[in-house]
């Protein structure tokens, strides 16, 4: 079986086949596609499933979610960056307020 993630590059809608399995993350699929397809593809996260980090938050379907606990599913799921945060690349965005980062 297979997932397939529709993720929002820039506005433009690009879709890949990721390996699916039950129990497998949203971000075990990203990981995959950066893995096999597509090494410049920007994403965060630091814990893996910790839900410790809070750096893979992005919209999974249009709802906020943390990629390494929404589960993946055998269909299109729909992936963009958070929408008030600044966006850097692909789904990565600056998730520190500025007066927090280090220089
Ligand atoms: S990778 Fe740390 S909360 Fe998702």
């Amino acid at each position: 079986m297979k997932a397939l993630l529709a993720i929002d590059r820039g506005g433009v809608l690009e879709r890949f086949e990721v390996p699916f399995e039950p129990g497998q993350s949203v971000l075990d699929g990203l990981r995959h596609l950066r893995d096999a397809r597509d090494p410049t593809l920007a994403f965060r996260y630091a814990c893996l499933n910790a839900n410790a980090c809070k750096e893979c938050m992005m919209l999974v379907d249009g709802k906020v979610a943390y990629a390494c606990t929404a589960r993946l599913e055998p269909r299109e799921m729909r992936l963009a960056p958070l929408p008030n945060k600044r966006l850097l690349r692909d789904l990565a965005v600056v998730l520190a307020p500025a007066d927090e980062r280090l220089a």
